[in-house]
C-alpha cells in the first residue's frame, strides 16, 4: 500500500490549480460577507451594541419584554430612521402603543421611512406598516422567528451550506494533511455544524440555552472553513511535499498519488 493515495495539488494540471484558487478568493469573500450579514442582521438587539447570546434568543425566540418593533429597531432597522424619530416611536411603544397616539406620533414616521420597503405590493413576505393594523401586530409581545421563516431560513441554509462545502472540502482533499483523521475532520465538521446550528435556530424556542449551541456551531464552522482555506492556497502554491512522500510517489509511473 502507497502511503499517499490521492493526487496532491502539486500534480494537478496548472488551469486546474487556477479554478481552484479563484474559486476559494471567491467563496473566501462570501464568508466574509456572510459574517457581515450576520452581525447587522443580530447586533444590538439586545439594546447593547456587540453581538451575543441574548441577540440570538430574541431573534429566535422572541423577546418577552419587548415587541418585534423595538427588537427590529435596535437590530436590523436601527439605520432606517433618524435616533430621535427612533426614540418617539420607543416611547410610544412603552407608553402603551396607544391608538389615540398613532396618527399623530406614529403614523408620519412610518410612512416616510418604512413603507418604500413595508408594504404588501412591494414585498409581501415583510411586516405590512402601511396600516393601523399591520403596526400593532408588530409591536404585539414579540415570539422570535415564525416557524414559516425558520423553514424557508433553514432550507436555504441547508442546500447552500453544502454546496459550498462540498466544493471547499473537494478542493481540501487534494492537500497533505497528517494523520488522516485531521483532513477527514475538517472535511466533516461543517456537514454536522450546518445540522446542530439549523436545529439549534428551533431549539432556541423551546429551551434558551440552545443559542449557545448556534453560536459553537457557527464558530466550529468558521474554523474548519479557515483551516481548509488557508492549507488549500498554502499547497497550491508554495508547499513541496516532504521528500520520502515524493519518492513514494515518484516510484509509480503514470500514477498520481
Ligand atoms: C430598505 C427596505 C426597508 C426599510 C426602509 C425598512 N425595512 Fe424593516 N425590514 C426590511 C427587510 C428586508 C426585513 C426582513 C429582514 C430582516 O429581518 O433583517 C425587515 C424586517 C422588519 C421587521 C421584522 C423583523 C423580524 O424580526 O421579523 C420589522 C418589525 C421592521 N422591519 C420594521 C421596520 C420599520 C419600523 C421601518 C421604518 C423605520 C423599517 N422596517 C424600514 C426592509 C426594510
Amino acid at each position: 500500500m502507497n502511503k499517499l493515495s490521492f493526487t496532491h495539488f502539486t500534480y494537478l494540471p496548472m488551469s486546474m490549480r487556477v479554478l481552484f484558487t479563484m474559486v476559494l478568493l471567491v467563496f473566501g469573500t462570501g464568508y466574509l460577507m456572510a459574517m457581515i450579514q450576520v452581525w447587522e442582521s443580530h447586533a444590538g438587539r439586545d439594546g447593547k451594541p456587540m453581538l451575543s447570546a441574548k441577540d440570538l434568543i430574541i431573534a429566535y425566540n422572541g423577546n418577552k419584554e419587548g415587541t418585534k418593533l423595538e427588537s427590529a429597531l435596535r437590530g436590523p432597522m436601527a439605520s432606517m430612521l433618524p435616533d430621535e424619530k427612533r426614540e418617539t416611536l420607543f416611547t410610544w411603544l412603552h407608553e402603551g402603543a396607544k391608538e389615540a397616539d398613532y396618527a399623530s406620533k406614529v403614523e408620519p414616521i412610518v410612512k416616510e421611512h418604512c413603507v418604500m420597503c413595508h408594504a404588501p405590493t412591494v414585498n409581501p413576505h415583510l411586516p405590512d406598516l402601511t396600516n393601523h393594523d399591520g403596526v400593532m401586530k408588530t409591536a404585539a409581545a414579540d415570539t422570535g422567528m415564525t416557524l414559516p421563516t425558520l423553514v424557508r431560513v433553514s432550507h436555504i441554509h441547508l442546500f447552500s451550506i453544502t454546496f459550498i462545502f462540498f466544493i471547499t472540502g473537494f478542493i481540501f482533499t487534494h492537500a497533505y494533511i497528517r494523520p488522516v483523521w485531521i483532513k477527514c475532520l475538517a472535511i466533516a465538521v461543517p456537514f454536522l455544524t450546518i445540522l446542530t446550528d439549523v436545529g439549534s435556530w428551533y431549539l432556541t424556542k423551546i429551551w434558551e440555552p440552545f443559542a449557545w449551541v448556534v453560536i459553537g456551531s457557527g464558530a466550529l464552522m468558521g474554523l474548519s472553513f479557515a483551516f481548509m482555506w488557508l492549507t488549500s492556497m498554502y499547497q497550491l502554491w508554495f508547499y513541496k511535499l516532504p521528500e520520502d512522500i515524493e519518492q513514494e510517489a515518484g516510484k509509480l509511473p503514470g500514477v498520481y498519488r
